[in-house]
């Protein structure tokens, strides 16, 4: 399916299991990515289908704002508050190619940038995910970055100032970004710890935008697209999200994400009782303290 997320999000799992793949086909129908025509490189990567995403504020366009003087940015926000889904919608209404990268500590500059492989003709060079959007021009989207190692982060930086090259070192290399090249990173400031956060001179290199759990009518107009419930249920899970959402810190180190009352309203949308759905999709995958359990099944019960 070309429009499948899952088909553009790169990881080194994913990657090996291509490379596998790749190693098992014959030698001649293995052409290396920097001899295709950027279009057909980057065709899979096109968001065909406008996907849902309803604007909060003024992101949208400020977004374009940045875009077209190709500003790096820096997409901010708690897990589940529609930083993917807004960076999505992005590039379809841009009508650029996205290519996303799920970081991992594991992942290394080669991950991002490419390497040699080895085959029945030799050795040969593949692109990584970063050289393939900055030599064809495509947004690159590295998902939750700051779990990459800053050794592996810093690859990016030639690429998010005035230079806008990629060396690619083994390969001997420096391809120059194409025009419509631009990075986008995610980032939950939350999460990270003194020893997982972006260095300053990544940070500085990127405009940022925040977001963050949509306003009440905003969230249920949101929770009712995604999930075919009513609009009166919808507001239900959004005042339980809101609600739970005020224990952050006092029990909960996060709060319900639009996500979360999305997935309770899937299931209640398919005939399971709300009570259950909540529990389910709401108390249970947060909390294991008994008494929170309590205290969010009790705001449960008050709304349903
Ligand atoms: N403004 C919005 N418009 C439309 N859908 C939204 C919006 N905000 C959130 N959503 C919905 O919430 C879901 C979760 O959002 P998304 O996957 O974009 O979160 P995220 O911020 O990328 O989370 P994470 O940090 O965990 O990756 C989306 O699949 C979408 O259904
Ligand atoms: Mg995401």
């Amino acid at each position: 399916m070309r429009n499948d997320p899952f088909m553009r999000t790169y990881s080194p799992r994913q990657q090996a299991m291509a490379r596998a793949q790749a190693q098992q086909q014959p030698a001649a129908d293995v052409r290396p990515a920097s001899d295709a025509s950027g279009a057909g490189v980057l065709a899979q990567y096109l968001v065909e289908s406008e996907p849902y995403y309803r604007p909060v504020a003024d992101e949208v366009e400020l977004y374009e704002a940045a875009y077209s003087v190709r500003m790096p940015i820096m997409l901010k926000g708690p897990t589940g508050c529609g930083k993917t889904r807004f960076v999505e919608y992005m590039a379809w209404k841009l009508q650029k190619p996205l290519i996303t990268v799920a970081c991992n500590e594991d992942m290394t500059a080669s991950d991002l940038v490419g390497r040699f492989l080895l085959d029945a003709s030799g050795t040969r060079w593949q692109d990584g995910p970063l050289a393939v959007a900055a030599r064809h021009g495509a947004i690159c989207y590295l998902d939750e970055v700051v779990e990459a190692r800053q050794d592996t982060t810093v690859v990016i930086h030639p690429l998010t100032d005035a230079r806008r090259v990629l060396p690619l070192e083994k390969k001997g290399e420096l391809v120059e970004a194409h025009p419509d090249f631009q990075i986008v990173i995610s980032y939950n400031p939350g999460y990270q710890s003194l020893m997982k956060d972006l260095k300053q001179s990544t940070k500085q290199r990127f405009g940022a935008l925040d977001f963050n759990y949509p306003e009440h009518d905003v969230e249920a107009e949101i929770v009712a697209h995604e999930s075919g419930v009513s609009i009166d249920v919808a507001k239900n899970l959004v005042h339980i999200g809101e609600r739970a959402r005020n224990l952050k810190g006092h029990g909960l180190d996060e709060g319900l994400s639009t996500r979360m009352l999305i997935y309770a309203g899937s299931l209640i949308a398919k005939g399971v009782a709300p009570l259950a759905a909540c529990r389910v999709a709401l108390v249970r995958p947060i909390t294991d303290d008994p008494d929170m359990r309590d205290a969010l099944d009790s705001a449960v019960t008050t709304y349903f």
